[in-house]
């Protein structure tokens, strides 16, 4: 580990308050976070201090023009006591390319690793060890600069905030009911849509606001040009299992690269299962509910792990997925993710990475 972070404890605990049985998700913050400024065309500071309110310039391009990203990621207690963060590399990858979009500095992946590892290993008190349960991990980076212009920011701000979380749709949710939205757009090719910009989450507020009111729990998004092909849900990527073979829209500039939604895929060739990334009608999935060749369908993301689809809604009418239960393939598949994340089962692919225990 990088011993170039310096560490300032926080004088007090705030776990003994925390009830691991009832977490809302990201609505508790564990003792600490990580902290770095871009200044003078590097970044400098790196530190772990106490979690805290912090200093945010009122001029700056992030709170004025939405110049900031994120990540999100998790850290996972197994039940042989080892904490263990799945594929950081890919989360670091990605944040780089939501930098280049959105002209802000990049970091490099030591950086990125060894902050996400000393922090983890700081808070290791707080991963919760429930099997639905993990330290969700959420670096951000917004432009701090007093600067009116509109132009990418000189300085900026790197935080990794931790918290420890359920599943996204909580314990109990079964199947998540989907409406396909043809009114408002997520993104468009050429826009910010595969990049973790915060711009893209508030854009879909309206939009969630409304499908809530009709009974929806997400809106599953469809192309912005002729909301005729499905994208992604926002908070996780979709998958079809149609006609015996998994179905997921192609990474065409429009979606979120999930890590998740990568496993998956890995997941599903090695069980001989085949894959296609392609355009995915609408109308090709409310068919294969009438006649019966849509066998499942579920999100995948690191805040909604596998989350089974039981219902989508498409012009005024509600089309059911498997009775509207979880079936066999999202049940088998999040059972080998989970038990991955938690070291239960064998990592063929070398994707956990464990964070000591002293
Ligand atoms: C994640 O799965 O990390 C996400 O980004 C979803 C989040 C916006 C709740």
């Amino acid at each position: 580990m990088n011993s170039v972070i310096e560490i300032t404890r926080a004088k007090q605990s705030n776990l003994p308050q925390i009830d691991f049985g009832n977490l809302q998700f990201g609505s508790v913050f564990s003792d600490h976070m990580f902290a770095m400024e871009y200044v003078d065309g590097s970044w400098q500071n790196h530190r772990i201090e106490p979690f805290g309110a912090i200093e945010v310039h009122p001029v700056s391009a992030s709170l004025h023009y939405g110049q900031t990203i994120f990540e999100g990621l998790k850290a996972y207690r197994g039940p042989d006591g080892q904490i263990r963060v799945f594929r950081p590399e890919m989360n670091h990858q990605r944040m780089n390319s939501s930098c280049e979009r959105m002209c802000m500095p990049k970091i490099d992946e030591k950086t990125f690793i060894d902050a996400i590892q000393q922090l983890v290993h700081t808070d290791r008190d707080w991963v919760p060890p429930g099997e639905k349960q993990a330290l969700y991990i959420r670096p951000v980076m917004f432009a701090n600069e007093g600067q009116l212009d509109v132009r990418p920011a000189n300085r900026y701000r790197f935080l990794i905030i931790t918290s420890p979380v359920d599943s996204y749709f909580g314990m109990n949710t079964v199947a998540v009911a989907l409406k396909a939205e043809e009114k408002f757009t997520r993104a468009i090719q050429g826009g910010t849509g595969f990049a973790k910009a915060g711009g893209n989450y508030a854009a879909t507020f309206l939009a969630t606001n409304e499908g809530r009111k009709e009974g929806f729990a997400q809106i599953l998004w469809l192309d912005g040009v002729e909301h005729r092909y499905v994208e992604e849900v926002g908070q996780m990527n979709i998958c079809f299992y149609l006609d015996g073979k998994l179905i997921t829209p192609q990474l065409r500039g429009t979606i979120l690269p999930g890590v998740t939604r990568d496993s998956v895929l890995r997941l599903v060739n090695d069980m001989g299962i085949e894959c296609e990334e392609r355009l995915i009608d609408i109308q090709e999935i409310i068919d294969g509910s009438m006649n019966g060749t849509l066998q499942e369908a579920f999100g995948c993301g690191t805040a909604a792990i596998i989350t089974a689809v039981g219902s989508i809604g498409y012009r005024g009418r509600k089309y059911e997925i498997n009775c509207g239960k979880t079936g066999p393939l999202s049940k088998k598949l999040f059972k080998q993710i989970i038990g991955i994340q938690r070291g239960e089962i064998e990592d063929p692919y070398g994707w956990t990475k464990v964070i000591p225990n002293h």
